[in-house]
């Protein structure tokens, strides 16, 4: 074997999908066709909490071109979901789960209607009738806390709280009486909505071995293999799920959306079943990241040495636990930041109402929880004098420190470095007497302020809390002396992001051969082993490992001559623990990645308008596989981060969506991005990461918020307490200081 080709590891190699994504070849699941294909239109209950009595199809029945309706009784198993099965496929009457008969958000789903065309399935839709028996509404999860609330699933249990964690970490009490400065805050935030590029869509039929088959846009082939056959009441080999492009992710497509009904109609009619929601039906059918509530009472020493931390955090579930059990789980791990802190305590809750569900996105709980440690951060330096950076630094969390879980993170703590980096990078000097923030320049016009501020943050990388995480790869080397062809099989999706090219790029490294020498065959149930999921920022980190497991097999494999060569690896990651019950103590990760941003803002005192100057983002990725694609993730995360904090403003009333549109929910586009964005890439190494390599799809989402919200407060003296920074909240808190100040 002469093959020896390395170094391809942190080379910007061009992704594999180029091409066919910029031609418009790449397939999505809307662009799915095969002949003979029916449409399939969804009736969504559109109101928030209502029994219904009885549904009458028989006009949809017989409405030109209507070719099969089907309803909750059709459904073999009608209860589904990733963590508990509390959420029915379709809500109604006839089937035997209790509490089906219940539609608990405006997006649950009541009955399928499938046509010759798109437009006939319509007709037929608007011709079902349906006998509502409304119920109370609940819709604020402090209300729905309390004791005698109306309940959202009295089918299990007498309480709305479907989550409650506890940190009991030394003791706050004696802690804050210590304390020179106390911060108290109270920090509301908001849903927010994942916005494809494609609303969820797929193509569902019986394949050539009589499979059920769904092409479909989703982050783990595997659990919507499992999800379909358990509520189709299959066996997992009769269903096939596989990802053709995919059309952005972001934790949203953890959850099920129209793989259990479109499986569900092809396999009753046998013929292939397509679907593809408009913006609307994306937006009121499917999670968003969880609002929350959190108060915040943290005390330190005039030095700048932090003593206590106290939060209770309040998060709306909505209707269905979806995620959220392990969303509030890393809320509660990073809430009190990379920071050291002796004494603390921590209440976590997830509370049902009759709003849309929430769940995974991008950071998974990790933006809430650290938003509230770095807004007391900044706080706290101002209220001691120090600075911000100056201040983290005297207690950044350091190897043998314990967070509040009372256990050290695995892997270098890099906290420090990456405040560092992004600091240096954006001003800030260090002298004898510490770190000084720079004085920004002033522009002309006097209504015009400008700020700096930084935050960091940190995030676990893989799943946690006792989860055996494990990740599969098989690899065939072809070639008869030397190696002229490698095939990697791996589940993974790519979701947009080039995790498929950094696995060429690990498996070429892996095997000492040039990375136009790999073809990579992904993703399909029926042809591959289960990869697990790409969330959690673990997909380079596991498939690096899964791959690199592969490769040294399948060498040796070589060795004896075997061609073509072929091994699998599966690769399991360290074991992480649950939380205790009563303290949280728990090892509950096994890798983090950590981050730092530098804001630098301008605020149109007059309207209220933040223009995004500079961005300074720091990431340890712990080794960039390939540092284009790590400059994209940092850019991605801070637009999305952008949106979240500036601008992205969902509003639901009485359990309705008023911003059920893209004309009404804004996000940000390439007018609204920051003017300029430096990525700085730290490379720590993880030891347990393959080649060093920790993560990167979420961690530099973490800091921009409170970031931004301390440049926003150096520019105008404001501090805002919850997002979205709209033009509309920053006048009205100029106008309150402007109004106090005349007063006193
Ligand atoms: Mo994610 S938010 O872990 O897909």
């Amino acid at each position: 074997m002469n093959n020896q080709v390395h170094n391809v590891i942190g080379k910007s190699v061009p992704r594999d999908d180029a091409r066919s994504k910029v031609t418009g070849q790449a397939l999505y699941p809307g662009d799915l066709t095969m002949p003979g294909m029916l449409y399939m239109k969804i009736l969504f209950a559109e109101r928030p909490h209502a029994r219904i009595r009885s549904i009458d199809t028989s006009r949809a029945k017989r409405s030109a071109g209507v070719i099969a309706v089907y309803t909750a009784n059709d459904v073999p198993k009608n209860a589904y979901d990733l963590q508990i099965k509390d959420q029915p496929v379709l809500c109604g009457p006839g089937s035997n789960t209790p509490g089906a008969d219940v539609v608990r958000f405006v997006g649950d789903q009541v009955a399928l209607v499938i046509a010759e065309t798109e437009e006939a399935a319509t007709i037929g839709r608007d011709l079902i009738q349906v006998d509502y028996e409304d119920l109370p509404v609940v819709t604020d999860p402090l209300t729905a806390m309390q004791p005698g609330s109306i309940l959202v699933h009295p089918e299990l249990g007498d309480s709305n709280v479907c989550v409650h964690y506890r940190i009991r970490k030394g003791d706050v009490k004696p802690a804050f009486e210590q304390a020179d400065i106390i911060v108290e805050s109270e920090y509301r935030l908001p849903f927010q909505e994942h916005a494809y590029l494609q609303p969820e869509a797929g193509l569902a039929y019986i394949d050539e071995n009589g499979r059920v088959t769904v092409q479909v846009a989703g982050q783990w082939a595997h659990t919507d293999q499992q999800a379909i056959a358990d509520a189709l009441g299959l066996p997992l080999e009769q269903v096939r799920v596989i990802y053709p492009s995919i059309g952005g992710a972001f934790g949203g497509r953890e959850d099920m959306s129209v793989q259990i009904v479109l499986a569900l109609a092809a396999w009753k009619l046998q013929r292939p079943v397509k679907i593809i929601w408009s913006r609307r039906e994306s937006i009121i059918g499917h999670c968003k990241r969880h609002p929350v509530t959190i108060k915040a009472k943290w005390g330190a020493t005039k030095a700048g040495k932090l003593l206590a931390a106290e939060m209770e955090i309040i998060a709306d579930s909505g209707a269905y636990m979806y995620t959220s059990n392990k969303v509030l789980g890393n809320t509660t791990i990073v809430c009190t930041g990379p920071y050291a802190i002796p004494n603390v305590k921590v209440d976590t809750y997830a509370v049902y109402t009759n709003n849309i569900p929430t769940g995974a996105f991008r950071g998974f709980g990790g933006p809430q929880g650290n938003f509230v440690a770095e807004m007391q951060m900044n706080k706290l330096a101002e209220s001691l004098g120090i600075d911000p950076v100056e201040l983290r630094l005297r207690n950044i969390l350091k190897e043998g420190d314990t967070l509040g879980v009372g256990t050290t993170p695995p892997g270098p703590i890099t906290a420090g470095e990456v405040i560092e980096t992004a600091a240096r990078h954006s001003g800030w000097v260090r002298d004898e007497m510490g770190w000084h923030k720079p004085s920004i320049s002033r522009p002309a016009k006097g209504y015009l302020k400008r700020g700096i501020g930084l935050a960091a943050g940190f995030k676990n990388v893989g799943f946690s809390f006792g989860y055996q995480e494990h990740c599969w790869a098989r690899i065939e080397l072809h070639g008869s002396s030397n190696i002229d062809h490698v095939v990697v099989w791996h589940a993974g999706a790519e979701v947009g992001q080039g995790t498929h090219t950094t696995m060429i790029q690990m498996a070429a490294e892996a095997l000492g051969v040039p990375v136009d020498c790999v073809t990579l065959m992904t993703t399909d149930t029926a042809t591959m082993d289960n990869s697990g999921s790409v969330s959690a920022s673990r997909m380079t980190f596991m498939a690096g490992n899964a791959i690199r497991g592969a490769a040294q097999a399948a060498l040796e494999k070589w060795q004896t001559e075997e061609r073509p060569a072929v091994a699998e690896f599966k690769y399991l990651a360290p074991q992480t623990t649950p939380f205790d019950k009563e303290t949280g103590h728990s090892m509950p990760n096994f890798a983090y990645a950590y981050a730092a941003q530098a804001v630098e803002v301008e605020v149109d005192t007059e309207t209220g308008q933040v223009r995004v100057l500079r961005v300074i983002s720091a990431d340890d990725v712990g080794q960039a596989i390939n540092p284009r694609l790590v400059e994209g993730q940092i850019e991605g995360a801070i637009v999305q981060a952008q949106g979240y904090a500036l601008m992205e403003n969902f509003q639901m009333k009485n359990g309705r969506v008023l911003t059920d549109q893209l004309s009404t929910y804004l996000i940000p586009t390439v007018l609204d991005i920051p003017d300029s964005v430096n990525p700085l890439i730290v490379e720590v190494p993880d030891p347990r990461g393959p080649w060093g390599a920790r993560g990167v799809g979420e961690p530099p989402f973490l800091p921009f918020a409170p970031a931004i919200l301390a440049a926003i407060h150096d520019a105008t003296g404001v501090w805002l307490d919850g997002i979205p920074a709209t033009p509309e909240k920053i006048i009205i808190a100029l106008k309150k200081t402007q109004s106090l100040a005349k007063n006193s």
